[in-house]
Parts: structure tokens; C-alpha cells; sequence
């Protein structure tokens, strides 16, 4: 038994909602105008950029772009699973959920998390019991050639996949009930029907959320195969860009001085193997706002180390980008560069705990850093090269939330472009900018009609007179819109947070949050009416369409009897509607 959570209950849970009282019991929130506003509670700001659209029952933020409905805004605000969220919003609905307890049938979509933890806990138990048998020698051998000693390879849980079949062989029982949940986790592959280890002769790091649960796994060959890594699909408890590998294992007592970043699983090992406690690992990405509000939840200050070589590198802006409008007098972010060549690993293992020590303790802060690589790159480029840094840079300042760090950084800037008048920084500054809610698409009618349906479900009461006809219409976007309007009868919806929760795995969900924030210009009062007149209007459009094109036909003489019939047909709805 699974449990899982019919569609049409976390309906019912979300009518039985209101986002905006939700929102209202966590965070401060005003009325402005016909919408809510409040300090967004997902990133460093000061004025109010967060949106709560109340009839719409969505919230959005137009500074770091976080959206969704009241599902979404539990499960972010919380850090919480989606299982989780719907479990306390049933609890405010007072719905019980242990009712929706059911069978695995073909719900596969639901596989429920609980099981997932389940399941990943208890492959991570057979690969870590793997290692220590003889088959695994040459794991064993590779860790030791890295110095990792076994305590840590109990510590970290750290295991082996030695050949085919390594995962199967040691389920014991219904081994044909795993099979889609490990081939969901990019554990399992199948080839000509035979299922084989995707992380075979690859040694296993158990990657666990804060809460010690395993969410996933890396993998690194232990041969020169390629990639060097593997590391788990995106799945419903696990993201790379949101997770960090060794986070169970941060100080949750005491608030730790500091959170040391590094990029791989082995340098958070080695350190921790060297007694440097409180190591996480971003997963072969560029460090998150996900990652950053996570770890300064538990610190008040990160040191990033980065490798040597890649300082100069682009990756360097874009992580400032992330990290900086998070800074202010309270969270500060430090960075330790190593030797070119050098990571965290093969440092302490070379220069030893004292060394590495020193390093954490002169950390450079991330401003100094960061007007450092200006400074140094105005002093090697022509004037051209040095407005192109201008221009990377002005939007990081910008970024900016606390005033004293903003202002003395611009100041700084102004110092080295040589420019000190106030009014003519503020010039280079604030230079217009462009306006923001243009969309990439255009505006056609059947964007309009998605973004009525999407923004004020209650339409599908009403039924078009044509309805019917536009299903036999082949126009871009019909058949979505069409779509659109039957899940909304089906499941009897009034608000856009439901929809948005129908769509949440499916691959279209981009494009109805897209349209969900459209804004159509449309008075309120007159909704109902140009839906039902748009439809009108595609529809007369299309029929013109073919009129034309038979009388052309009719004109060569090209028509036949079935055709004049439909011409007559058309002709005769088109006076009539006229
Ligand atoms: P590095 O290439 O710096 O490797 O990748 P490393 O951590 O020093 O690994 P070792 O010491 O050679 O074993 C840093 C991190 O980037 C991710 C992994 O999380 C790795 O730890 N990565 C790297 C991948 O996901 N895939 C890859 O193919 C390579
Ligand atoms: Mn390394």
C-alpha cells in the first residue's frame, strides 16, 4: 500500500483553500489596489515586489520570479515535499487524508514520496553493504589510493555498484514491482529488455536532504569511464539546483560560524575526514538562490571554495549574480581560492589540516573579491572592454538589497572608472531600462482565449455556441486551449491555482504560468463576453478561410458534389450569423 492523492481530492483540498489567508498567517501582507503585496519572503528585498493574486488563488514575485499556487507557496516556504504541503493544508481543510490510501495500480505518476525515501534508503543500504564484500576489492582499492579512510565510508554510507544486476539481485522480494521506480531514478537501464545498473563499476555517494533521508546518488567511476560522474535525474524529491551533498550533516544545534562550499563529494569527505566540519558540496552546478536561502538558514556565513583556475572564469559573475542580493550586514559570503589545479581534496591531502585552516580563517569577503576582479580587469582592457565590464557589473550592484554595501560599492566603482560626481554615476547607473512584461510571443486570439480559461476558469459554465465546431479546426494552440476548457469542467474549477496543480507535472506547465500572469487588457465586467466572441470569430475566420478557398476551386471547376454541399452549408451559416 502507497498512499496517493487523487487528483480530485488536492482539488477539493485547494477550493477548500484560501491562499491568501494562508500567506497571511506567515508573512506580513497588504492590500494594494486590487491585489496583495508583501516583502518577499524567498529573497532579500525591501520594497514589496510579491504578489498574492487573490482571485486567482496564485502568487507571484516580480523580483525573483517565484510563482505557483498555495501548494507551492507551503512547500517553499516551508521547505517541505509536495506530500508534505497537501498533509497541512488537509489538515486546515480539515480533510482526512488518510482516506486516499491506494493501490499502485497504473498511478505511477503518483508514486508516492514516502516510498520513494523508502526505497532509496534501502538501495543505498545494499550498495554501502556492497562494499565491504570481496567482489568490491577494487573499490576498495580506489578509495584507499584517495585516502579516504573506513570510517568515512561508513560516515558517508559510501558504497559500490560492482556489475549487472547489483540492485536486482539483492532485492529479495517482487523484483518486477521495482523495476519502473529504479529506471525513474536513473538507477536501472534496460537494453534489449534486460535490465542492467546504470552506476555499475562506479562508486556510490548517498546524496540525503536535511533530514538525513537519501534523495539520490552520485556516482564516480572508478575506471577513466566517461562521464567521471553520474549523478541522479531530476525527481520529485530530488533536484540538483536545490540540494547540497553533505547538508544532513551541518550543525543543526549550534549555529555553526560558517558553512564551507566546495564543488565535489570527495572535498567534503577529505575535510570532513580532516575534522573541518560543516562541508557541503554543490552537485556540478553554479551555486542557487535555493542553495544559498537553504545553507544561510543555518549560518550567518558561507566560504566558498573555489578551484584556482576557474576564478577568472564566467562562472565567477554568475555565481556574484546569485549570491549577492543576498548579502547584507548580517549574511556575509567569503571565498578561499586555491592553487591553480588544486580542489579542497587534494589540498588538505598535500598541505594538511593547518594549511586549509588558514585559509578558512583569511578568506577574502565576496565585496573585496569582487572589486578586486573589476579592478583588475579595468586596468588590462581597452575603454570598449572596460564598458563591457560596466555593463556585467552595474546590474550586480543593482542587485544589491542593503543600501550602505550598495552605495559604498558604487562609490568604489566610480572610484576606479574615475568618476566621482554623484549625479553622473547615478547617470551610469540608472540608465533607462527596459520594460519588463513584454512577452516573446505575440498576442493572438488563441492566447487570449488560454489566458481567459487559465486566469478565470469559472468560463467553462458558459458554452459556446461554437465550441464544438473548433475542435474540427487545425489551428496552433486548439487543441491546448480545447484541452484546457474540458479539465476545467471536468474537474469544476474556479481558480487558477487549480489548474496550475493539474498541470504541475505535466509538460505544458510553463506555458499556463506563462499564461496564467498574462495580462489580456480585458475589463473584468466584459470576460465573458469576448470569450465567447473570440471563439465566435476564430471560428468565422476559419469558415471564411474555406469558403475562399472553395470558391477558388469551384472557379477551376475543380469542385465536387460533396464540396458545393459544403459551400452551400458554409455560405448559409455565414448569412446567418452575419
Ligand atoms: P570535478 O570535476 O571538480 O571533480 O567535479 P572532483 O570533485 O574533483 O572529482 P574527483 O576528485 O576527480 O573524483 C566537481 C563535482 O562536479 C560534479 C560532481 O558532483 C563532482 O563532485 N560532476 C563532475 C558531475 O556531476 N559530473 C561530472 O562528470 C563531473
Ligand atoms: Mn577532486
Amino acid at each position: 500500500m502507497h498512499i496517493f492523492i487523487k487528483k480530485k481530492y488536492i482539488n477539493e483540498i485547494l477550493e477548500k483553500t484560501d491562499i491568501l489567508e494562508v500567506i497571511q498567517s506567515k508573512i506580513e501582507i497588504k492590500k494594494t489596489g486590487k491585489n496583495y503585496s508583501a516583502v518577499c519572503p524567498f529573497h532579500q528585498e525591501s520594497k514589496p515586489s510579491f504578489t498574492v493574486y487573490h482571485h486567482k488563488q496564485y502568487f507571484y514575485c516580480f523580483g525573483c520570479k517565484i510563482h505557483g499556487n498555495v501548494i507551492d507557496f507551503l512547500m517553499q516556504y516551508e521547505k517541505i515535499s509536495f506530500v508534505e504541503s497537501i498533509q497541512t493544508l488537509a489538515k486546515i481543510t480539515g480533510i482526512k487524508i488518510t482516506q486516499y490510501k491506494k493501490k499502485t495500480t497504473n498511478q505511477k505518476e503518483y508514486i508516492n514520496q514516502i516510498n520513494q525515501y523508502h526505497v532509496l534508503k534501502k538501495i543505498s543500504y545494499i550498495y554501502h553493504k556492497n562494499i565491504q564484500f570481496n567482489h568490491s576489492y577494487l573499490a576498495k582499492i580506489y578509495l584507499k589510493k584517495r585516502n579516504i579512510n573506513s570510517k568515512m565510508i561508513n560516515e558517508f554510507q559510501i558504497g559500490y555498484c560492482h556489475h549487472k544486476f547489483c540492485i536486482l539481485n539483492n532485492i529479495l522480494s517482487n523484483k518486477k514491482k521495482y523495476i519502473p521506480i529504479l529506471e525513474k531514478e536513473g538507477l536501472l537501464k534496460i537494453k534489449n529488455n534486460i535490465p542492467y545498473d546504470t552506476l555499475q563499476y562506479r562508486i556510490i555517494f548517498p546524496i540525503k536532504n536535511q533530514f538525513g533521508k537519501v534523495i539520490g546518488f552520485g556516482g564516480r567511476s572508478i575506471y577513466q569511464y566517461e562521464p567521471k560522474y553520474i549523478n541522479s535525474p531530476t525527481t520529485t524529491i530530488f533536484n540538483k539546483s536545490h540540494n547540497v551533498y553533505g547538508i544532513d550533516k551541518i550543525d543543526k544545534i549550534k549555529k555553526p560560524p560558517y558553512i564551507l562550499i566546495v564543488e565535489g563529494y570527495f572535498d567534503v569527505i577529505s575535510l570532513t575526514q580532516y575534522k573541518i566540519y560543516n562541508v557541503v558540496a554543490l552537485l556540478g552546478t553554479i551555486i542557487t538562490k535555493y542553495q544559498i536561502s537553504m545553507l544561510f538558514k543555518f549560518t550567518d556565513q558561507l566560504i566558498y571554495c573555489y578551484d584556482g583556475d576557474k576564478a577568472g572564469k564566467i562562472a565567477i559573475w554568475k555565481t556574484f549574480k546569485n549570491i549577492l542580493p543576498y548579502v547584507n550586514h548580517q549574511k556575509s559570503v567569503k571565498f578561499i581560492f586555491l592553487s591553480p589545479g588544486e580542489d579542497p581534496d587534494s589540498t588538505i591531502h598535500s598541505k594538511g589540516k593547518n594549511y586549509f585552516l588558514k585559509k578558512i580563517q583569511y578568506a577574502k569577503n565576496i565585496l573585496d573579491c569582487f572589486i578586486k576582479i573589476i579592478f583588475k580587469k579595468m586596468h588590462l582592457y581597452s575603454i570598449s572592454d572596460k564598458a563591457k565590464i560596466l555593463h556585467i557589473t552595474i546590474p550586480l550592484i543593482n542587485k544589491i538589497n542593503d543600501p550602505y554595501i550598495k552605495i559604498s560599492l558604487k562609490q568604489k566603482l566610480g572610484n576606479i572608472i574615475g568618476i566621482t560626481d554623484e549625479i553622473r554615476l547615478n547617470q551610469i547607473f540608472y540608465t533607462k531600462k527596459k520594460k519588463n512584461y513584454t512577452h516573446n510571443y505575440k498576442l493572438n486570439n488563441i492566447r487570449i482565449l488560454m489566458s481567459l480559461i487559465i486566469q478565470y476558469p469559472v468560463l467553462h459554465l458558459c458554452i459556446p455556441y461554437h465550441m464544438n465546431e473548433l475542435k474540427k479546426i487545425n489551428i496552433k494552440g486548439i487543441k491546448f486551449f480545447i484541452e484546457i476548457f474540458n479539465i476545467c469542467k471536468k474537474y469544476n474549477c474556479n481558480h487558477t491555482g487549480q489548474i496550475i496543480e493539474i498541470y504541475r507535472k505535466k509538460k505544458n506547465i510553463n506555458i499556463i504560468k506563462q499564461l496564467s500572469c498574462l495580462k489580456n487588457m480585458i475589463n473584468k465586467k466584459n470576460i465573458k463576453i469576448t470569450f465567447i466572441q473570440i471563439i465566435k470569430k476564430i471560428y468565422h475566420t476559419t469558415l471564411i478561410k474555406k469558403y475562399n478557398k472553395l470558391i477558388i476551386k469551384d472557379r477551376l471547376k475543380k469542385i465536387n458534389k460533396t464540396e458545393k454541399n459544403i459551400l452551400w452549408l458554409i455560405n448559409k451559416t455565414i448569412a446567418k450569423n452575419k
